[in-house]
């Protein structure tokens, strides 16, 4: 089928590169000259493990092209809607520019008959009103939230859990034309499940609502660990035994961050409250504060690890982006940690395997260091911020101990043996752990 994409981001980039691979002709549109020249050149703008080589199959293929021009979408079937939908600037709300001017762009564009499909996380009642807009030119308007994972974003796309589509009362046509789209993982019985507009949008905000509020309840557990002496790894483990609870997302540490999460559930705290329904979801005020208190938690730590005072201390800091598997650094609690250190006037040498970059971008003051073993070389104290796989499982602490300094370590992500750490003479410094 011909489809297109607007916006080729984290989410737009990607789908327009996994429905090439999945068959379908498709042509990615995004106002950003230089991200269409790397995406035209078969070279993904960030980190995703698997798009690189996606992207040139399907170039080579002849079946997926970019361009910044919008006029490239007429004569496709579909035209998904992948552009941002960053938090406000001046307050919680999602600022809905991006998905307006797609929108905007694509009106003279669409024929009868054509499907657009807004992918991009939207307050609930913005497709209805959309609708009204797209209708006047004959196509339909339908709402396909996205539940890919950074990291994980080419399988999570290609291979979904579920796919979900809301459509306008009486529309099961567009539904059936998102089938077809979807027509690989539908027939391995994936979930598909049709909606009206209002339901796909709540579906998608619910979700992340649910996995922020399980990684803060896990992390409110942590603070009631810290003055009682318990484990909360073990207490996850235990509980996560129930099927009911699920060990995943119970991982307590510095918090959930990324362009997804912290902006998500506070744009569905401002629609609530728009609704008059605040109350609903206050819980999730609670869910930030919690979170955004582990970033302190993990500061304090440092400073105690280095008894009482950071100043003029180095502090080696493994990693910047928001989660492993990704250069993502936006809201990431891994760079505000490091930041705030920074503040406290330690000497933070900070590392990442794949967000230096972002990472110096965002916070320029920052010393950045690509080796591993240069960055915690001659440090005080090391603190473990993002769980990659080079720090968690192949630094070892007799090879640590070779190059600091000193022997503590704060680990940030709960992520290493404690007891290996112990036993190789380090002060180990957990989250939630005595
Ligand atoms: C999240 C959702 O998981 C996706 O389903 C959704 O599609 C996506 O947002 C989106 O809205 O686009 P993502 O932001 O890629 O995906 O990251 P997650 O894997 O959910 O992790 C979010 C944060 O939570 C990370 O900072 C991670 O370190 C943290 N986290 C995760 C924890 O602190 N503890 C855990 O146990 C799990």
């Amino acid at each position: 089928m011909r489809l297109s994409v607007v916006g080729c981001g984290y989410l737009g980039a990607v789908h327009a590169a996994a429905m090439a691979s999945i068959g379908h002709e498709v042509v990615g549109i995004d106002v950003d000259g230089r991200k269409i020249e790397a995406l035209s050149r078969g070279e993904a703008p960030f980190f995703e493990p698997g798009l690189p080589s996606i992207l040139s199959d399907g170039i080579a293929s002849g079946r997926l092209a970019f361009t910044t021009d919008v006029a490239a979408a007429r004569g496709a079937k579909v035209h998904f809607i992948g552009v941002g939908t960053p938090q406000q600037k001046d307050g919680d709300a999602a600022d809905l520019t991006f998905v307006n001017a797609a929108i905007d762009s694509l009106l003279p564009h669409l024929s009868p008959g054509d499907v657009v499909a807004g992918k991009s996380t939207v307050p609930v009642g913005t497709a209805a009103s959309l609708a009204l807009r797209v209708e006047r030119t004959g196509a339909r308007l339908v709402w396909n939230p996205e539940f890919l994972r950074e990291g994980f974003a080419v399988k999570d796309t290609i291979d979904p859990d579920r796919l979900v589509v809301g459509v306008g009362v009486g529309d099961n046509a567009s539904a059936e034309v998102l089938r077809e789209v979807y027509a690989p993982a539908v027939d391995k019985g994936t979930p598909f499940i049709v909606t009206d507009l209002a339901t796909a949008e709540l579906v998608k905000v619910a979700a992340n609502a649910f996995l922020a509020t399980k990684i803060s309840f896990i992390n409110a557990m942590a603070e009631i660990a810290e003055v009682t002496g318990a484990d909360v790894t073990q207490l996850a483990d235990a509980i996560g035994h129930d099927v009911r609870i699920g060990r995943r997302f119970l991982g307590a540490g510095i918090g959930f961050g990324g362009g997804c999460l912290p902006k998500d559930i506070r744009a569905f705290s401002a629609r609530a409250e728009e609704l008059g329904r605040g109350e609903s979801v206050a819980f999730l005020r609670e869910v930030d504060e919690i979170n955004l208190r582990r970033r302190d938690r993990a500061v304090q730590l440092a400073v105690d690890a280095l008894g009482g005072s950071v100043f003029n201390k180095k502090i080696a800091v493994l990693g910047a982006a928001f989660k492993p598997h990704s250069d993502d650094v936006r809201d990431s609690p891994a760079l505000d940690v490091a930041v705030r250190l920074y503040g406290l006037g330690a000497s933070v040498v900070v590392t990442d395997p794949e967000a230096i970059d972002n990472a110096r971008r965002a916070h320029p003051q920052l010393t950045y260091e690509s080796s591993r073993d240069e960055t915690i070389r001659d440090a005080e104290a090391v603190i473990l911020v993002t769980e990659w796989d080079e720090y968690r499982r192949q630094l070892s602490p007799e090879h640590a101990s070779t190059l600091t300094s000193g022997r503590a370590i704060v680990d940030g992500r709960n992520g290493l043996d404690a007891a290996a750490w112990r036993a190789a003479g380090w002060r180990y410094y957990g989250m939630g752990r005595p």
